[in-house]
């Protein structure tokens, strides 16, 4: 894949969301990314069972990779050469994992509450395969800073549904995910956020991916935890905007 005719000043954004949400967790940071920046163009996925696509659950196993290579049929599919991606946790990992496998496909990198490892608890694992829509909510819960509990439980009452088994084959993908030392051969620009009170994947992983890739900033946002984008949408877009424009 070459850089096409999409090589322009205002590049298209690729949000790749996590493990258990769907396309939909973007809105609140796309609405304030789209109010600073209107000529931004914004495509949100679904991986593949999840959201719009709950139809197509695809196999019952799946790794990071092959998330990564659905999301680039996705782009191509949308006439899309090559993009920013945006990837929150999971999403993070499939958006590293795209720019170390399809480089020219990745202008640029935005890694939201994600590492280069994600080995899940053992109990979030169990959890998520015996007691799926209770684990839904205690695991959202504990991705939210402390306070936000409201928010966090009208965001899973507001979730689109998923097909069964999502939530734990995508933990499952996140547990065997581990790229600690390809990194270097990540050329992209990249931009690091995660929530100063992550508790799912701490600001020590947002460190080690902007310690290790060879063009990296970080940021870490006050009052906010793994779901950083929803908690703090304007904070998050501010830091995406200011990062672009220096591009
Ligand atoms: N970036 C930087 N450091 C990392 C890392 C990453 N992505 N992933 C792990 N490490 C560090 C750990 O902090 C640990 O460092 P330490 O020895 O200084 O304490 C070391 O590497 C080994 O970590 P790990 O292989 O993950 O094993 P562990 O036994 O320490 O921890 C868990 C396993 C599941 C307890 C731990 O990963 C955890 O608490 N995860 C967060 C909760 C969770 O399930 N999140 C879901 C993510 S999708």
């Amino acid at each position: 894949m070459t850089h096409g005719a999409d090589q322009s000043a205002e590049p298209t954004l690729v949000f790749i969301h996590g493990s258990g949400d769907g396309a939909q967790v973007w809105e609140p940071l796309k609405q304030a990314l789209q109010a600073r920046k209107p000529a931004l163009k914004l495509l949100a996925v679904d991986l593949p069972g999840h959201g719009a696509r709950i139809a197509d659950p695809g196999p019952e196993q799946v790794s990071v990779r092959d998330y990564a290579e659905d999301v680039l049929a996705e782009m191509t599919r949308q006439g899309v050469s090559s993009a920013i991606l945006v990837g929150h946790s999971l999403g993070g990992a499939i958006a590293l994992t795209l720019a170390l496998e399809h480089a020219d496909a990745v202008r640029g990198l935005v890694i939201v509450g994600s590492g280069a490892r994600l080995r899940v608890l053992p109990s979030i694992l169990t959890a998520t395969l015996e007691r799926p829509d209770e684990a839904a909510l205690e695991i959202v819960l504990m991705g939210y800073a402390p306070g936000h509990e409201a928010d966090a439980r009208a965001y899973v009452a507001s979730r689109p549904p998923n097909a069964p088994g999502m939530f734990h084959r995508d933990l499952a993908a996140c547990d065997v995910y581990d790229i600690m030392t390809d990194l270097e051969r990540i050329q992209q620009p990249a931009l690091m956020i995660v929530g100063q009170q992550d508790q799912m994947t701490p600001p020590k992983y947002a460190q080690y991916l902007a310690d290790h890739l060879p063009s990296a900033q970080l940021r870490v946002i006050p009052d906010a935890g793994h779901y950083v984008l929803r908690e703090q949408p304007d904070a998050v877009a501010v830091v995406i905007g200011g990062w672009l424009s220096a591009l």
